[in-house]
């Protein structure tokens, strides 16, 4: 049989060593297997924003990561610390707007700063540290937990589908949607994957598709407009995606072509399950329209990596994420449990604190 915690990744998508955090630098990939160090608030905040690093939960260890280098070397937080604190919370909570794990993250940092000051910490800064650990080691086995419920949801043999990067390079574990696809190919129920290439950023080319290499597992890329024609001419078991931020009613922003992989799913009567730790549940938002959505440069749909694809003088929009509705939701697998329909009701109980 095999073992859950036996699923371990060669490359760590971040890891601290002294006093800098290092990201593997995803722009590189999949040519090049490179690290930036980030030794500061602004530049951890500068590598969320240019997406070296990217997926809501690693963005929400990251930005653990760049609070506590805001108190590098202070024994005692005194004043002038707090404001550079402050100002690091600021920096940080403005690089990525969408995915709430960020915001999450900030407000587990500040807590464990107030208790610190509050019981005249003399070691500060290293308390700080070791609490970004912490939030890190804990993604760790909350994948896991992730796994262990999502895999149990999908039956023998079937063919799987996702979309944008949900492993191991968008989380500090094996990943959100892509970990439950990892765990159900060791157990038999995921025998091959369509990614869909996730336009306009590739996502899914990029690095799902490097990611399911590194695993062994069989896969076959599509771009976004196939999944329909896949979906109704191949046996697909079940979709399963991340999320970014799902709010207190359950609808899920996700990267953009979730609503419409969810739609498509719905037409075809496959089930459609999404796939996020409880620091992705956002019970202070009351539901999906009020997430709101990045959007970012219109270049990066104009061009693809440098090459020029509309004609000179093209506009584009690019919001880099969409909301599913709940009610488009088969179910919701997180740390705590499978969640179904109404979702209301079942998050109210399980995150009311
Ligand atoms: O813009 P990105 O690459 O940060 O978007 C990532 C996603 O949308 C993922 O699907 C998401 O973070 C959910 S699970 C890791």
């Amino acid at each position: 049989m095999p073992k859950l915690s036996a699923l371990k990744d060669k490359v760590a998508p971040l890891y601290r060593r002294g006093d800098a955090v290092y990201f593997l630098d995803q722009l590189a990939l999949p040519g090049k297997v490179a690290y930036r160090r980030c030794a500061t608030p602004e530049a951890v905040a500068h590598a969320i924003r240019a997406m070296v690093l990217r997926g809501a939960p690693l963005i929400g260890c990251a930005a653990a990561y760049g609070y506590a280098l805001a108190a590098k070397g202070a024994a005692v937080c005194d004043g002038r610390l707090w404001a550079r604190l402050d100002r690091a919370e600021r920096l940080l909570a403005a690089s990525r707007p969408t995915a709430v794990n960020l915001f999450w993250a900030l407000r587990a940092m500040r807590a464990k700063a107030e208790d610190l000051r509050a019981s005249g910490s003399r070691t500060f800064y290293r308390s700080l540290l070791a609490e970004a650990d912490a939030v890190t080691r804990e993604d760790v086995e909350v994948n896991r937990r992730m796994a262990g419920h999502g895999a149990k949801l999908l039956p023998k043999g079937g063919a799987l589908m996702t979309i944008c990067n949900t492993g191991a390079l968008a989380t500090a574990g094996i990943g959100t949607a892509l970990g439950v696809i990892r765990w159900a190919h060791e157990l038999g129920r995921a025998k091959l994957v369509y990614p869909l290439e996730t336009r306009p950023y590739l996502q899914g080319a990029r690095l799902t598709m490097w990611e399911l290499a590194q695993a062994g597992i069989p896969s076959r890329l599509i771009t976004d407009g196939m999944a329909a024609h896949i979906m109704k001419t191949e046996r697909i078991a079940a979709v399963l995606t991340g999320a970014d931020r799902v709010a207190a009613n359950g609808d899920a922003a996700n990267k953009i072509g979730t609503y419409g992989l969810a739609l498509l799913a719905k037409a075809h009567g496959i089930p459609f399950y999404v796939v996020a730790p409880s620091s992705t549940v956002d019970m202070k938002t009351a539901h999906g329209g009020d997430i709101v959505i990045e959007e970012r440069s219109e270049a990066e749909v104009l061009e693809v990596r440098g090459l020029r694809l509309a004609p000179a003088g093209a506009r584009a929009r690019h919001p880099a994420f969409d909301v599913t509705p709940a009610r488009l939701i088969t179910g919701l697998v997180t740390d705590r449990g499978v969640f179904r329909a109404p979702y209301g009701p079942a998050l109210r109980k399980a995150f009311k604190s």
